[in-house]
């Protein structure tokens, strides 16, 4: 379909990208920096790309405040390969059940005899974050997993949970939005295509004492923590391209000022489009307030016969990619980083109008 118009897309992921960084990937596509070739044609061992590497490091360390004693590594995979590779190297592990995500890590470690789910909130729905308590947490595990950011059921862990064990925790649709008290987390994992860049790279800050601890010595070399932190993620060829990404949007979100003023942006936004709903008499969010997502916000119309309708005359506004997980339906507007605030805005004007004309 050919929309007339400025485009904004609320895909959960592959999500929308800075539009700077669109323009300066495509002006350097062909010749990076004055050097006649692509980024997607030279070594990852050429010095080009080593500087690169270092960048991204040295600016996502700086963006997010990662104390001295964490390694970042850059795996391959999608944060779906961490499911398996933490129980693999760490052992078994106690997992909170919040969503999809949550459940499908938690499945991983069971394959393995390595998981125990002791805690979540299929109860209701998904419609809220569980209070964790001490003493719940199974004794003999070697972490506590959670998923910070439910994608689906937009919700968020605001604040990571007490606990003795080393905290894993799924950032993928959250890192970067905001600032995070990394050295509260022992591993922390993010898919790259929501707020980091390309599919498939998937980013991991870990705590060096936990690398030190893994029990891996039985695993090929490519599923081992210390094989990446070893070599510094090249102990294979890494996903250059994607990296490349990921070194541009860091350097963009260091332009916009960092992560406190994207939180500022990023809750403005979501407070636009949760007052929406809440002020209105056709939508509908049942997540717990507290617990609300400012990346993912779900919703359902209470007419759900004009769902189809809804996303159908979105998509013609420019609207695009609203449509719920297909294994939940309903809508949901995705609001990472790169999403303006223009986007929201033109969003909310639809809602408001779609629900004049049909309520
Ligand atoms: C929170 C969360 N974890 C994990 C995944 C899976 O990521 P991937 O497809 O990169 O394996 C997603 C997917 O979008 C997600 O939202």
């Amino acid at each position: 379909m050919k929309v007339k118009g400025e485009i904004y897309n609320f895909c959960a992921g592959p999500a929308q990208l800075p539009k700077e960084v669109m323009e300066k990937v495509q002006k350097e596509l062909r010749d990076l920096d004055g050097c006649g070739m692509s980024i997607l044609e030279i070594s990852h061992r050429s010095e080009a790309f080593k500087e690169i590497l270092g960048e991204a490091k040295t600016r996502l360390k700086g963006l997010l405040s990662i104390p001295d004693d964490y390694s970042i590594l850059f795996l391959q995979g999608g944060a779906s390969l961490q499911f398996p590779m933490v129980p693999m190297n760490f052992g078994k592990g106690a997992y909170v059940i919040t969503g999809r995500w949550a459940n499908k890590a938690y499945e991983a470690a069971k394959l393995q005899g390595r998981g125990e789910a002791f805690s979540g909130s299929a109860d209701r729905n998904f419609e809220y974050i569980p209070k964790i308590y001490r003493e719940d947490i199974p004794k003999d595990a070697k972490f506590l997993h959670i998923c910070d950011n439910n994608t689906l059921y937009g919700t968020k862990f605001f604040t990571p949970p007490e606990t003795d064990l080393p905290l894993v925790s799924d950032m993928s649709s959250c890192i970067l939005s905001a600032p995070c008290p990394v050295e509260k987390y022992s591993l922390i994992y993010a898919g790259a295509q929501k707020n980091i860049g390309p599919a498939g790279l998937c980013v991991v800050i870990i705590k060096n004492s936990f690398l030190d601890s893994a029990g891996d010595e039985e695993l090929p070399l490519m599923l081992r923590y210390k094989t990446y932190a070893e070599h510094d993620s090249l102990y294979n060829t890494p996903p250059t391209f994607a990296i490349y990404v990921a070194n541009l949007v860091f350097a963009w979100l260091e332009q916009k000022g960092g992560l406190k003023v994207m939180e500022e942006i990023n809750r403005e936004k979501a407070k636009l489009l949760y007052d929406c709903i809440g002020n209105s008499a056709l939508y509908l969010n049942k997540v717990s307030p507290r617990d609300r997502s400012i990346m993912n916000v779900p919703f359902r119309l209470r007419r759900r016969e004009l769902e189809p309708v809804f996303l159908e005359e979105a998509e013609k506004a420019g609207l695009m990619n609203l449509k719920g997980h297909w294994s939940i339906g309903g809508i949901r507007a995705s609001i990472y980083n790169a999403m303006p605030k223009a986007g929201v805005i033109a969003l909310v004007n639809f809602m408001q109008q779609f629900e004049r004309e049909n309520l």
